[in-house]
């Protein structure tokens, strides 16, 4: 397998969970401490080797793509008054050599639709999927363990968590024939969108994924699913049939920040070393 270089970012959704707060900012743009949670997700993927960052984003995504501009008038302040250290946080070197392209996706038909935005800037290589509600806290990040298995297996890999009975319903939950043994790695021979009864397992996509090309084969085939949705898990579900995709159980502290719960966890979480002992 190539180098994987490119990752894909989907930030067009709406937010709803955090209104009023994303009435007028993104929700990837809601800080985590003094950083925007999308800014975590984004270093993790530099991190692990991309070099070319997706973003598939909308008309009230504007404050993402400035984030990760330059801002020449405050950096030229700055200096001014002798703020070195700050410019370092607004000008990072990790970013230097990294491309930031923009999709706009002109209408909200599901993460599946999102991804299908990228189809023409991916070619025929493997590439890495973010989301950024998903924050993980780990060394080596979840992107590089998924692309570590990615590379060893040559087959694509989805990042997975153990996640109890009362929530599985909210994520795409796996089914493998290796699930009853002590593993990370499970071959998938099934996947499922936010199953109301019965989830074939405990196991639920989290955040992370590292597909080969062929996923655009699928996705532009899919019907609308789940919240009348074109879904990536339909897409993966179809693509299992004719390719090799693994599931991998990757190390590090998951949050949700998707959910107001997992949000208020991970600034919790990262502020431990603020707070007077
Ligand atoms: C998406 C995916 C779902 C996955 C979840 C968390 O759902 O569709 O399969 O489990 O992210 O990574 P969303 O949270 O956008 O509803």
């Amino acid at each position: 397998m190539r180098k994987i270089t490119k990752a894909v970012f989907p930030v067009a959704g709406l937010g709803t969970r955090f209104l009023p707060a994303t009435k007028a900012i993104p929700k990837e743009m809601l800080p985590i401490i003094d950083k925007p949670l999308i800014e975590y997700a984004v270093e993790e993927a530099v991190v692990a080797g991309i070099k070319e960052i997706i973003f598939i984003t909308s008309h009230t995504k504007r404050s993402i793509e400035d984030h990760f501009d330059t801002n020449l008038e405050l950096e030229e302040k700055l200096l001014k008054s002798g703020k070195k250290d700050a410019i370092k946080k607004i000008n990072r070197n990790i970013f230097q050599d990294v491309t930031f392209t923009y999709v706009r996706q002109k209408s909200q038909k599901g993460l599946g639709h999102a991804i299908l935005q990228a189809k023409h800037l991916i070619n025929d290589e493997s590439f890495a999927i973010l989301l950024a509600d998903d924050l993980i806290i780990n060394d080596p990040s979840a992107t590089q363990q998924l692309i570590n298995v990615a590379q060893k297996t040559n087959s694509s890999v989805i990042g997975l968590n153990k996640v109890p009975k009362e929530h599985i319903s909210r994520y795409g939950v796996i089914s493998s024939a290796d699930i009853s043994k002590e593993q990370k790695l499970f071959l998938l021979d099934g996947i499922i969108e936010k199953p109301e009864l019965n989830p074939p397992s405990d196991m639920a996509v989290f955040g992370r994924y590292v597909l080969s090309h062929h996923i655009f084969n699928y996705l532009e085939i899919i019907n609308p699913g789940v919240a009348g949705e074109l879904q990536l898990t339909d897409a993966i579900k179809l693509m299992l049939k004719e390719h090799d995709i693994n599931g991998y159980l990757y190390d590090g502290i998951k949050f949700d920040c998707g959910s107001k719960e997992g949000y208020v966890q991970a600034i919790a979480h990262l502020a431990s070393d603020l707070l007077p002992k």
